[in-house]
């Protein structure tokens, strides 16, 4: 391999296309060295892509469940289909329908259908093959696992892999990994050209587990076939075969820690969050806020999907708006499901000026109706660290009657307190939730004391399904304890590195600088950011909110940007929060087939950003001086080339 391995002064070295940090199982960041790689990655390139052996889970689909996609193909596919993988029939549905409405919409009108399945294990001697759900009568000691699978067309591929990265509903890594260790190493192979009428038969030593239903495989078989009972029948399969107790109290802890209902600094609390007497009055600055508010999902992402169908299912057919440079998959849900949305991209003042002139003309269009039906924000926001004035965002709210959705995942509760402006606030726990870059995870809360509170939360009631998959969970709930702890030396840290990069930049006036400008909410729309930091308070002994682990640096020139990244001592991958620094050419991954439109907003295509982890500061601060260094000395590249 070429040089595709850091020079490190704080890490070992990482080589292209591993997991980081190293040999973690289920990792989900993914070893990108060098800006060169970044770009290599985003263009295709063979060198780069040849040696990816892993990545973030909603933009590179893990290996594991890449085979057990393609298990299901050999076992229920015809000829050159593709398959993807959910945990429920109706997150299934949710990608089937995508595949049918988006290819229609860009002229290729696609198929597809979906297929349920349960692996079923048998004794220890045969082990379990995959059945269709209505051949399963096994009820052993070991998992039963539900799979929900979506076929189509290859060609639709790139259609479906929309829906997996925009919706983050596929199943995760240790879902398929327990499937895969279901099933036998040599599955009965099946014949590579089934006939497409009869579907795919294979012969089994077990008169249980022959793939009766598969005669119904050609299209479109359709899990709506189940009954009631049926899925009453399945349920209680779950009850039994999963350790449901361990899973089910490790959900509840991570519910009671997001609600902040957890008494900070409690001693040894209690990881099953069953004694109830380390609970107390919600911190989250809202009264009456429960665990019960607090809905998990499998990754940030998907929270914000559910956040905004949930919506679109309670509120009359209007458009929303996105508030701010968002994350990039954000904008693209509000886009791609339900009426559209308007794009306020700066996020500043005077896009609350543009705000109101929109909601006066809708308003005047038709006064039946709220003007939008909601509002997503984040605070701050990624990757620019801008944040919103929320109270008049909350003004505007209650006089227009649309819903505030806030993502907290760059400024958490631990530090700002968001929630008393949002009828929602979702969440990435992937992120420093987590911080072991291991698992992936996300939240949703419903404010109590919001006005439709009443409408979401019986909608949810009927409609939330748990897709959270239990083994994630238990890890989630494991890696989540030490947050506060977490969260106070990485704002330490991160306010050492940004004052010090800060005071070398041009925007505090340093002239000749090669650093142009450092995000953070210390210094990027303060008056915003202060108004929700958390204040400290003696009598609870609640401490003051920091500014979060997150910042974003610009230079003066692409090589000098190009250069500290490269000579910058850490982890190089996607994600954030991870209790190891981790840096990102963040506009280069997320924007590399838009980078003047991001740029327009202010998100520069040589923007560099970093995640502060919990190394030694010292040490931090001396990686940052160096690549400092690198990038002066790199300064004026540009014009020899
Ligand atoms: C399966 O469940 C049925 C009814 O619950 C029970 O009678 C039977 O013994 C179980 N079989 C096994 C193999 O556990
Ligand atoms: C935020 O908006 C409120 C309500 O319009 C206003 O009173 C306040 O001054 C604004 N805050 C800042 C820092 O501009
Ligand atoms: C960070 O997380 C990794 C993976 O969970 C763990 O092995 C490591 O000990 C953690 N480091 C610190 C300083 O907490
Ligand atoms: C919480 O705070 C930390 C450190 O201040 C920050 O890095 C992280 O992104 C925040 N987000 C979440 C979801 O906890």
């Amino acid at each position: 391999m070429e040089a595709t391995i850091t020079a490190a002064v704080g890490v070992a070295p990482v080589a292209l296309g591993l997991p980081v940090p190293p040999f973690t199982p289920h990792a989900i960041s993914v070893s990108l060295p060098t800006w060169r790689d970044n770009v290599g990655y985003e263009a295709g390139d063979k060198r780069v892509l040849d040696a990816m052996v892993c990545g973030y889970p909603r933009f590179f689909i893990g290996l594991g469940i890449r085979k057990l996609a393609q298990l299901c193909v050999q076992k229920f596919g015809v000829h050159g289909e593709s398959a993807m993988l959910f945990p429920t029939k109706k997150t299934a549905d949710a990608c089937r329908s995508f595949i049918l409405s988006r290819s229609a919409l860009e002229g290729t009108q696609a198929s597809a259908r979906l297929i349920q399945l349960l692996i079923c294990p048998e004794d220890k001697a045969n082990k379990a093959i995959l059945v269709n759900s209505e051949d399963c009568d096994c009820n052993g000691s070991a998992s039963l696992v539900d799979l929900h699978i979506v076929l189509f067309p290859s060609e639709a591929f790139s259609v479906a892999m929309q829906f997996w990265t925009h919706s983050g509903a596929g199943i995760s890594s240790r879902l398929a990994e327990q499937c895969l260790s279901l099933l036998p190493e040599g599955l009965p192979s099946s014949p590579s050209f089934p006939t497409p009428s009869r579907g795919v038969s294979f012969k089994s030593s077990h008169k249980h587990y022959g793939v009766k239903g598969a005669r119904r495989v050609s299209p479109p078989i359709i899990a709506e076939d189940l009954n009631a009972d049926h899925t009453i029948y399945l349920e209680e399969r779950y009850g039994r075969n999963l350790p449901i107790t361990a899973a089910s109290a490790a959900k509840r802890a991570l519910r009671l820690r997001i609600a902040g209902v957890q008494l900070r600094d409690a001693p040894k609390t209690d990881s099953t969050g069953d004694q109830s007497s380390l609970f107390g009055p919600s911190t989250r600055g809202v009264n009456d806020v429960s665990e019960n508010d607090v809905y998990l999902y499998p990754g940030g992402m998907n929270a914000i999907w559910n956040a905004h169908q949930l919506i679109l299912a309670v509120q009359p057919v209007g458009k929303s708006v996105c508030f701010g440079f968002p994350y990039a998959d954000t904008l693209k849900v509000l886009q791609k499901w339900g009426p559209g949305c308007h794009f306020l991209g700066h996020g500043l003042d005077s896009d609350i000026d543009q705000l109101e002139a929109i909601l006066e003309e809708e308003t005047k269009l038709d006064p039946s109706k709220p003007p939008i039906i909601a509002l997503y924000t984040e605070f701050p926001s990624n990757p620019l660290l801008r944040s919103a004035n929320l109270s008049r965002l909350r003004a505007l709210a209650d006089k227009y009657d649309f819903l505030i959705v806030i993502d907290e995942t760059i400024g958490n509760f631990t530090n700002v307190e968001v929630l008393p402006f949002a009828d929602m606030v979702v969440s990435s726990l992937t992120k420093v939730f987590s911080g072991s870059s291991n698992v992936m995870g996300g939240s949703l809360v419903l404010n109590p004391q919001g006005r439709h509170y009443s409408n979401l939360k019986s909608y949810m009631n009927s409609n939330y399904e748990d897709t959270y998959f239990d083994q994630d969970a238990i890890f989630m709930e494991r890696n989540s304890r030490d947050l506060q702890r977490r969260v106070r030396v990485i704002d330490h840290s991160t306010e050492a590195i940004c004052d010090f990069l800060y005071s070398r930049s041009q925007i505090a006036g340093v002239p000749e600088a090669v650093i142009k400008d450092v995000a953070y909410p210390k210094y990027t729309t303060p008056e915003h950011y202060e108004a929700r930091r958390i204040k400290s308070n003696a009598q609870t002994g609640v401490q003051q909110g920091g500014y979060g682990g997150l910042f974003s640096v610009t230079f003066t020139s692409p090589s000098a940007s190009h250069a500290f990244f490269d000579a910058l001592p850490c982890y190089k991958g996607p994600s954030l929060g991870t209790n190891f620094t981790l840096a990102c050419p963040f506009t280069i991954l997320a924007h590399f087939n838009e980078l003047d439109w991001a740029a327009q907003y202010g998100v520069e295509a040589d923007l560099i950003r970093i995640s502060v982890g919990l190394e030694d500061t010292n040490e931090l601060l001396a990686g940052f001086r160096l690549a400092l260094k690198a990038a002066e000395a790199a300064v004026g590249q540009d014009d020899l080339i």
